[in-house]
């Protein structure tokens, strides 16, 4: 079974209502609705902000639900200068910006794992790559589409997709010089969000394959704020329900 995370009800609500056949549990304060999206079985949620709620979301899900793959979808800030609001990241690693054990452990080591870096699962992001990549053609091929005019209401212009390092913490980013302490600190990051890295652990320490896909919804600068609720509100829903439905074959 396929879990597929969100942290905000925005980032999953056209998938919880494309689900057929759904029965709903609730555990720890998440909803966790098991149904049939275009065929798959599936479980959806929307786990809360940050890497303690969305640890035990994963937990939840691969412990007692019995996830055998799980996929994040979201918005996050682009901290590489060449994303534009609207591309989309698929993690090919991710990291905890804020983990600091020092002087007992390198910087961003997560302790007693050994590790810094955790990898996605090559299949699983190849195939959320393909679908996103599907959806951002479609999208510049038919501009008269009612999702390419919703895109463009929000700025968005000839979105692309890359895969690289996404940075994970409970921060939120809304300055110019937090932004900057970032790339110095992770010169690699693509973007940066408050769950991946979190979720990742959970998947590595179950041996559960993850990946992570992340719509830049804002340059995590000085308007990070306003440009993340207009993005949030318009389209973020959208873009987890067009790629997810390319990824499972929904036509
Ligand atoms: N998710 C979306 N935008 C973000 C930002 N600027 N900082 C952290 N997480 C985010």
């Amino acid at each position: 079974m396929l879990a597929i995370m969100g942290a905000m009800p925005d980032e999953v609500r056209h998938l919880v209502d494309a689900l057929r056949d759904v029965r709903t549990v609730t555990r720890g304060n998440r909803r966790y609705h098991r149904g049939t999206l275009w065929g798959h079985d599936v479980v959806v949620v929307f786990s809360h902000w940050g890497k303690v709620a969305s640890a035990m979301t994963a937990t939840t899900l691969v412990s007692e639900l019995g996830a055998e793959l799980l996929l994040f979808t979201g918005v996050a800030g682009g901290v590489d200068p060449t994303l534009r609001v609207g591309d989309v990241v698929v993690a090919t690693r991710l990291v905890q910006h804020d983990l600091d054990a020092r002087p007992l452990f390198a910087r961003h080591e997560i302790p007693l794992l050994g590790r810094t870096y955790l990898e996605a699962d090559p299949t699983l992001r190849a195939a959320v790559h393909d679908a996103a990549a599907t959806f951002l053609s479609e999208v510049a091929n038919a501009p008269d589409t009612p999702v390419a005019t919703a895109l463009r209401a929000v700025g968005v212009s000839a979105p692309r997709v890359v895969e690289g390092l996404v940075a994970s913490g409970d921060r939120f980013f809304a300055s110019d010089a937090a932004r900057a302490e970032l790339r110095r600190d992770l010169p690699e990051t693509t973007c940066v969000e408050m769950e991946g890295a979190a979720v990742a652990q959970v998947c590595v320490e179950h041996g559960v394959p993850f990946a992570v896909v992340r719509t830049i919804s804002d340059a995590a600068g000085d308007h990070a704020a306003v440009d993340f609720t207009t993005f949030l509100e318009a389209v973020a829903s959208t873009y987890s329900h067009e790629i997810l439905r390319r990824m499972l074959g929904g036509g």
